[in-house]
């Protein structure tokens, strides 16, 4: 299975805007948007430059064609790889972190399959709707590897730690229906709804005051690492830090005045 080296970080990942929400998009169906080094370097170039644009609040991620969001790594790029090189090809910042730790809320947009890396992609994300089509699993156990992309953290901390030692122990592929009732997607919907739904949440979401987006986002993320005595006290503090923002003072006063608030981001 050759990897494709030849693909440009810019063609691996699309981005386009819709309103305030910009949708990036994995960009090599006919690898069903396997995760090489080009788009991971792709993701990574975008998210750093929407990370200051103040036209964007929230990001969909999402995989191209209508067969798969992402079928993992890419494979092809293990094959002779020695341990220093794979090493260095997983060196931080990783785009599983740096989404879980954005500033904006990401949706996970799943359209096909969502399997290793792509399933730990998902996982980074703030939010999973997918299209009842659409498939799970951490399959890594079936090349002699284990999750390499945060899923033995991130998944036991979304969907137990029975439900992830599932996944990951067997390799099992499950369907959209199991992935919603074990918690690992939020949503499923008909294919044909998938992109407008997801663009109604996103659009949704990013109505709202940036500022206050980053800090509700930053305090709940603190629950995945912190215990709950400690989750409550940085709670706390970034609820009144949230006092000393424009758009605190905005919010209640719109609430007051019975009109629509006008977001600063400050
Ligand atoms: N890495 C690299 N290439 C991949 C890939 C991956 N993770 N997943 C799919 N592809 C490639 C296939 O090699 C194939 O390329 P080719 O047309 O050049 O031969 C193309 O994508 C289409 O995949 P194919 O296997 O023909 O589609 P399918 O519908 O028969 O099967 C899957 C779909 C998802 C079941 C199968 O592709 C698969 O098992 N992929 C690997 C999943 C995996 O193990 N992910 C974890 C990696 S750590």
């Amino acid at each position: 299975m050759p990897a494709d080296p030849s693909q440009s970080s810019e063609q691996a990942v699309l981005c386009r805007t819709e309103g305030r929400v910009a949708i990036l998009t994995i960009n090599r169906p006919d690898k069903l948007n396997a995760l090489n080094q080009a788009v991971e370097s792709g993701m990574l170039e975008h998210l750093e430059r929407l990370a200051d644009d103040d036209g964007v609040g929230c990001l969909v991620v999402t995989g191209a064609g209508e067969k798969s969001f992402v079928a993992g790594a890419d494979i092809g790029e293990f094959e002779g790889r020695s341990p220093l090189e794979q090493r260095q090809a997983m060196a931080f910042p990783r785009v599983f972190d740096v989404m879980a730790d954005y500033p904006k809320p990401v949706v996970a947009m799943i359209g096909g399959f969502c399997l290793g890396g792509g399933c730990e992609l998902a996982s980074s994300c703030d939010l999973r709707i997918a299209s009842s089509r659409a498939r799970f699993g951490q399959p890594e156990i079936n090349l002699g590897l284990l999750p390499g992309g945060g899923g033995t953290q991130r998944l036991p901390r979304l969907i137990g730690m029975g439900q992830a030692m599932k996944l990951i122990l067997t390799g099992a592929m499950i369907d959209a229906a199991e992935a919603l009732r074990i918690g690992l997607v939020d949503e499923v919907v008909e294919p044909e709804q998938l992109e407008a739904r997801c663009l109604e949440l996103a659009s949704e979401i990013a109505s709202k005051s940036p500022v206050a987006l980053r800090l509700a986002k930053e305090a709940t993320r603190a629950a995945e690492r912190l215990p709950l005595g400690d989750g409550l006290v940085y709670e706390r503090d970034l609820f009144a830090l949230a006092f000393s923002t424009e758009d605190k003072v905005e919010g209640v006063q719109a609430f007051l005045a019975k009109r629509k608030p006008s977001w600063k981001g400050r």
